[in-house]
Formats: structure tokens, C-alpha cells, sequence
């Protein structure tokens, strides 16, 4: 039986105690498995097109939850290397647990904030982010770590929802679910109401970088872009996520 993945912590920071993914991570989970919409034909299509990834690629997934891509894509592509990051402890021991019952050698999970991702996550190839805008507090300070991390000629497949109703569920039921089981106010991170952003405002957000390319597309739930960063581009972080990450995995 394969080894489970490995339960190293990168960053080196601390799980926000009071997150709602902390204490209702096992609801938002759920909701990930069986509400929310599987983009992974498209991610696949929009990071590698038809010929899938080439052998040693190394995807990150930002804001991973219960590591539904980052599993995925290691179970599609066992030629490639997936790494997820969150915040969330409670998310993150999913992550592995799912990993795990999957027998997935080739994917582990780190703590980390992708505000300011650490040194050791170095350089990747390429990046899935999906539904992380909606929560995070700093959307340009995400997007520009995602550039910085981001090999040259690397690529970004961002999915973020567009509808607040349908959007506004697992949040507000998270909420409901953490007041019912906590006997004093506790002050989550999380907004009581999630906040979607307007075609303008996604177009904005991505277009601050400096990419290449960006392929902008919209269905009726979602907003996705993928961007390319130049090839010219220098590597910002001398550091091999290779080298660092590889010792971390079971
Ligand atoms: C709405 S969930 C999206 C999860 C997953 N990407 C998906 O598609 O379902 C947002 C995730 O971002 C994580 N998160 C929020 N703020 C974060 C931060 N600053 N750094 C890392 N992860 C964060 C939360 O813990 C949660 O797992």
C-alpha cells in the first residue's frame, strides 16, 4: 500500500483559528465533492491544451481546500508532480487523507498563505485557482505571487463564480453551522456575505500582471482566465522547488 502523502508544513505559519474553513472545513468539503461545478476538463485543456502535460510538470494549487484539483490532476497525469496550499489545517488533513485513499505518490500538501508564498515553493510550471478570490482579503497581493511563482512561459487557469445567490450558499451555511456549534461569538475571518466580482473587476485584477497572454472566458456560473507569462521573463526566485519539496514527499 502506498505511503500517505507528506504532513510537512512549508510556510511556517500559523492556521488562522478562527477561519470557518477550520471549523466547518468538513461542510465545505462536502460541497466541493457534490455542488460544485468539476472544471478539470477544462483546466487540463487550458494549461496543456490536447497534448495533457509533459512528463515533470509541476502544478500548484492555491488555496487548495480539501485538495480536490491537486488530487485530481495527480491521478490523471501520474507523470506529473501537484502540489496543493492552504491555510486551513483542518482542509489540509483532507487533502491528505483524499490523497492517501487514492494511493497518490506524486501529490502533497503544505501549509501556507498565498498572499506571500514561501521561498521553498520556488518555481512551478503551472497554477489552478479556483474560488480563492472570493475569500482571500488581498486579491492583488494573490495575483502577484501568482505571477511571481510562475515559471517563465508558465501558465494560470484562475475559476472564480460569478453568481453571488448560488455562490452566497456554502458560506452562509458554514456560518450557521459554526454559530450552532460554538456556545460564545466567535469572530471569523470570513464576511457573512461573499463578494463576486464583475467581469470589469476579474478583467482588472488579472490584467494588473504582466502576462504574455490571457484568454478570458465566461459560462453561466463562472469567470476563467488563463495567462501565460512571458518567456523572456527572468526567474525571480533562485530557489528549486525541487530540490526543497521532493524531501517532503512520502
Ligand atoms: C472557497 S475555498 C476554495 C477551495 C478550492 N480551491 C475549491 O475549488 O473548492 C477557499 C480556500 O482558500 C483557503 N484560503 C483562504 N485564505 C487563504 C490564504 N490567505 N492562504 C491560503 N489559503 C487560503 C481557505 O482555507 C479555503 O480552503
Amino acid at each position: 500500500m502506498a505511503e500517505p502523502v507528506s504532513t510537512d508544513i512549508v510556510g511556517g505559519c500559523c492556521p488562522p483559528s478562527d477561519s470557518l474553513f477550520e471549523r466547518c472545513g468538513w461542510f465545505y468539503a462536502l460541497c466541493r465533492e457534490h455542488l460544485f461545478h468539476d472544471h478539470s476538463p477544462e483546466i487540463a485543456d487550458g494549461l496543456w491544451g490536447g497534448e495533457g502535460p509533459p512528463a515533470g510538470t509541476h502544478l500548484l494549487e492555491l488555496g487548495c481546500g480539501p485538495g480536490f484539483y491537486a488530487c485530481r490532476f495527480a491521478e490523471n497525469y501520474p507523470h506529473i508532480r501537484t502540489t496543493g496550499i492552504d491555510l486551513s489545517k483542518a482542509l489540509l488533513t483532507r487533502a491528505r487523507t483524499r490523497a492517501a485513499a487514492m494511493k497518490l505518490q506524486n501529490c502533497s500538501f503544505h501549509q501556507a498563505d498565498v498572499h506571500q508564498l514561501p521561498a521553498t515553493v520556488g518555481t512551478v510550471d503551472s497554477i489552478v485557482v479556483s474560488r480563492l478570490f472570493l475569500v482571500v482579503p488581498n486579491r492583488d497581493d494573490v495575483m502577484r505571487e501568482i505571477f511571481r511563482v510562475l515559471r517563465p512561459g508558465g501558465k494560470c487557469f484562475v475559476a472564480e463564480p460569478v453568481q453571488s445567490a448560488r455562490t452566497q450558499f456554502p458560506l452562509s451555511a458554514m456560518w450557521l453551522l459554526a454559530k450552532l456549534s460554538s456556545f460564545t461569538k466567535v469572530p471569523y475571518v470570513e464576511p457573512h456575505r461573499v463578494t463576486t466580482m464583475t467581469e470589469a473587476e476579474f478583467g482588472g485584477l488579472v490584467q494588473a500582471q504582466p502576462w504574455q497572454d490571457i484568454v478570458f472566458r465566461r459560462d453561466g456560473r463562472y469567470q476563467f482566465a488563463v495567462c501565460t507569462k512571458p518567456a523572456g521573463v527572468e526567474e525571480v526566485s533562485a530557489v528549486n522547488t525541487a530540490d526543497l519539496l521532493e524531501p517532503c514527499i512520502a
